[in-house]
């Protein structure tokens, strides 16, 4: 049986749930929101809405045992065939992973320059990043190419081989690196900065933006609204506590992303870094920073980017399993069959996200002043992982039997805490979401 053991499943979800979202996205939208105030709204989200749905997806797919158009048909009261179109869910995986690719690519790029001359002012490494972005086709094409391949070759192994076998030799390796970083941002004297930042509140950046960036932020972090933990949640044998397993996942990737933040902040501080410089923050900032630190910084630079990878590729397999799943159990094809086709999908896809960002076909590749590589990341943490999230919480809310959920949820925990996540999905969490994606939806005007 292609099963995940129940350690199997939460190092793989675990590995699915961390990725760039935590050691690259996180921080710097922490420091462009001012820190301790944002972190604590962050963690009320992780806490009431991330893992709310992340109950939700896993009782569905833990329950039916099938792919996503599956499952839902089948845990619904009606059995209606209609349900078969949550399955849309699988492009939004398909999507994210063809720019999640070509962002892997370039800290593959970052990876090798590492070796070699770091960059001594944050005017020089700009260039260099936006060089690599703008000029560099070929070497984008190739990095890409090369994540793609690695990606696709592990998902053709399978379930237990290829997904469970990754993790369980990349997960303790992430694991070492990060606690390698902490324990040298912990001799620096701008730990204790980075601390206060983190945990000492600043309300005064905190407006409807932060909150709905918070909230964005839970979602994609936690890998939800694309039926990953769905999918995974179906390759866990029914007898294992999914309730216990989901908590641990959320509490693993919240610990990676406060520490990434931690070790992040602190080389920033020590060199009297900005702690807002956005996206361009592990591109740009650090191998300034690391440039000052002589061989030593080269390595701490190597080790960080290749746990970057590390985390990504974790992800990165977790995005195309849905699809996958859903091709070779609804259709009958054989995996090879349906790893060619999404393969294909996603790595076009990725060619079109880095065109758009380069000289000669960004005019082509930009519509309404996004370029395609925007767009893919706009349309999908913006509005098809919020809407399946809200969809999958009126599911359950409304169109599944509350006993059947009582009695899956109760053989694991009691029952007060079923009746909290209970109401949490059927009103709170559609309600937030709704806000979310309507708000989000206006900035479509700019
Ligand atoms: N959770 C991953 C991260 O933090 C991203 C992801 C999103 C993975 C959706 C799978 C599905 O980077
Ligand atoms: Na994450």
């Amino acid at each position: 049986m292609n099963h995940f053991s129940r350690i199997g499943f939460i190092l793989a979800a675990a590995g699915s749930a961390v990725g760039l979202g935590n050691i690259w996205k996180f921080p710097y939208i922490t420091g462009e929101y001012g820190g301790g105030a944002f972190v604590l709204v962050y963690l009320l989200a992780i806490v009431f809405i991330g893992l709310s749905v992340f109950l939700a997806e896993a009782v569905i797919g833990q329950n039916a045992q099938a792919d996503i158009a599956t499952a839902f048909i089948k845990t619904s009261k009606s059995k209606n065939k209609n349900w078969k179109f949550a399955g849309f869910m699988i492009i939004a995986g398909l999507i994210i992973l063809s720019f999640y690719s070509v962002v892997l690519g370039w800290i593959l790029n970052y990876i090798f320059t590492s070796f070699g001359n770091l960059p001594t002012t944050p005017e020089v490494a700009g260039k260099a990043f936006n060089d690599l972005l703008g000029k560099n086709i070929t070497g984008q094409i190739i990095f890409h190419t090369i994540i793609a391949g690695t990606v696709i070759f592990i998902v053709l192994k399978g379930i237990k081989a290829g997904i469970e076998k990754i993790n369980l030799i990349l997960m303790p390796l992430l694991a070492i690196i990060l606690i390698g970083l902490l324990i040298y941002a912990l001799t620096l004297d701008s730990f204790s900065q980075a601390i206060s930042f983190m945990f000492s509140p600043n309300w005064a950046k905190i407006d409807s933006d932060a909150l709905l960036a918070a909230l964005g932020q839970a979602f994609f972090t936690l890998s939800l609204g694309v039926g990953t933990i769905l999918t995974y949640s179906a390759s866990l044998p029914r007898k294992v506590n999914f309730v216990k397993s989901s908590i641990m996942v959320a509490i693993v990737d919240t610990a990676i992303a406060i520490i990434a933040g931690l070790i992040i902040f602190s080389f920033l501080f020590e060199a009297g870094a900005k702690s807002t410089d956005g996206p361009g923050l592990v591109f740009i900032s650090l191998p300034v920073i690391f440039s000052g630190w002589g061989m030593l910084g080269h390595f701490i630079s190597v080790s960080f980017f290749i746990a970057l990878v590390f985390a990504g590729i974790t992800s990165a397999v977790s995005m195309i399993e849905p699809a996958l799943k859903f091709f070779t159990d609804r259709f009958g094809m054989t995996r090879l069959k349906a790893t060619i086709i999404c393969g294909t999908f996603f790595y076009v896809f990725g060619i079109i996200a880095l065109l758009s960002m380069t000289g000669e076909y960004k005019a082509i590749l930009t519509v309404f002043g996004k370029n395609a590589f925007d767009w893919m990341d706009f349309i999908t943490s913006s509005f098809m992982m919020p809407l399946a999230a809200i969809l999958t919480c009126v599911f359950l809310g409304y169109f599944v039997d509350k006993e059947l959920l009582k009695r899956i949820f109760t053989t694991h925990v009691s029952e007060t805490f079923f009746n909290i996540w209970y109401n949490l999905i059927k009103f709170l969490v559609p309600i937030a979401i709704t806000i979310l994606l309507l708000n989000k939806l206006g900035i479509l005007d700019y």
